[in-house]
């Protein structure tokens, strides 16, 4: 049977692939060994990003993953619990790797659209005693993922991270798509960072970079994280290539954001013409996630459903679907496929189009 010629895929921000004009700075970049530090264009980087998030430092790492688990590890110890929304990436998309890499327990805590709660945070941090994990860190995740690219709100934020202070705990903020809250909401990115001690941010999600994450924070922190990257394998060498595409990134593609924020409320202002859909979580940036158990339907089924119909989306649970909008998806990709997604949730068979 033929595919469908793909009309758009919005599957995730991460699907992007380098423009052109990336990959020639890619090509012509300047580059050293960075395991010994010389590398001008990691350096260039690092200090870009340490200066765009008040931090001392910052440290080029190949994912968002490692760039979190960098940070985890770097201020917790073994054994340690760490207190993070019941929605976070940590918890549920980054492999157990807290568990099996740092030896760390997750405690995780509800909260509308992945906000935590100051008073519910109070509660969960363990008493001093022997029966007890030492109650290590907070982490907070803006935007949030899995709650539909949610914007914690700064004040929350700082709620938190005041209480963990008071309690001696770390604040890890999982950074990926803070830029998308920045854009979203002109919140100057320093401010979100200061209410952490520890920042992750992504290059390779709405920024469109094929690869790439750096995590910030004081200077003793990312020395010690740089050992910790060198034993989980995540020192690199003449990786100049990939940091001036990150680098490129950042520069060019920042600010345009803002065309993806537009694009997802086109997306949804068709999804909401769908009886009985239920958008789960307010949109505010690049992510629409939708409920389609009202609709008896599962979410692979409607997944299946758009992918003949040529729109890409992914399952995000059960009866969740994911659409993300992000910069190889135009206004004009995003209404077709938002036109089509609206019929075919529906129920209705879309009109034959050429693509
Ligand atoms: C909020 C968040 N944190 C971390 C990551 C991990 O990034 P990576 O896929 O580069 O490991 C993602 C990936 O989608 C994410 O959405």
């Amino acid at each position: 049977m033929p595919q469908p010629a793909v009309l758009v895929d919005l599957r995730s921000d991460t699907v992007t692939k380098p423009s052109p004009a990336m990959r020639r700075v890619m090509a012509t970049a300047d580059v050293g060994d960075d395991v010994y530090q010389e590398d001008p264009t990691v350096n260039l980087l690092q200090e870009m990003v340490a200066a765009m998030l008040g931090k001392e430092a910052a440290l080029f790492v190949p994912s968002g993953t490692m760039g979190n688990q960098l940070c985890l590890r770097t201020l917790t110890r073994a054994g340690d619990e760490v207190i993070v929304h019941e929605d976070a990436h940590v918890l549920h998309y980054e492999a157990g790797s807290a568990a099996a890499l740092s030896g760390l327990q997750l405690r995780p805590l509800p909260g509308a659209s992945g906000i935590l709660d100051p008073g519910e945070v109070e509660r969960a941090i363990r008493p001093p005693g022997e029966h007890f994990a030492r109650t290590g860190a907070v982490e907070l995740e803006n935007t949030h993922n899995r709650c539909g690219g949610t914007i914690l709100p700064l004040e929350q934020m700082e709620a938190v991270a005041r209480l963990a202070r008071a309690h001696g705990l770390a604040v890890h903020l999982d950074g990926a798509r803070l830029w998308n809250a920045h854009i979203a909401t002109g919140i100057p990115l320093q401010a979100y960072a200061a209410t952490a001690d520890s920042v992750s941010v992504c290059f390779s999600k709405g920024l469109g970079a094929p690869i790439g994450s750096a995590l910030a924070g004081s200077a003793a922190f990312v020395e010690e994280a740089r050992a910790n990257r060198k034993r989980y394998g995540g020192a690199m060498r003449q990786v100049g290539i990939l940091a001036a595409a990150a680098i490129y990134a950042v520069e060019h593609n920042l600010d345009r954001l803002a065309v993806d924020h537009q694009n997802a409320q086109v997306l949804a202002g068709h999804l909401r013409q769908v009886p009985g859909l239920e958008i789960v979580h307010p949109v505010q940036t690049n992510i629409v996630i939708v409920d389609v158990g009202s609709l008896g339907r599962t979410a692979a089924q409607v997944v299946a459903a758009l992918k003949e119909e040529g729109v890409l989306c992914g399952v995000a649970a059960p009866t969740r679907v994911r659409f993300v909008t992000h910069l190889d998806v135009g206004p004009r990709e995003v209404k077709a496929a938002a036109e089509v997604a609206e019929l075919v949730l529906k129920g209705i068979a879309p009109a034959p189009r050429a693509v």
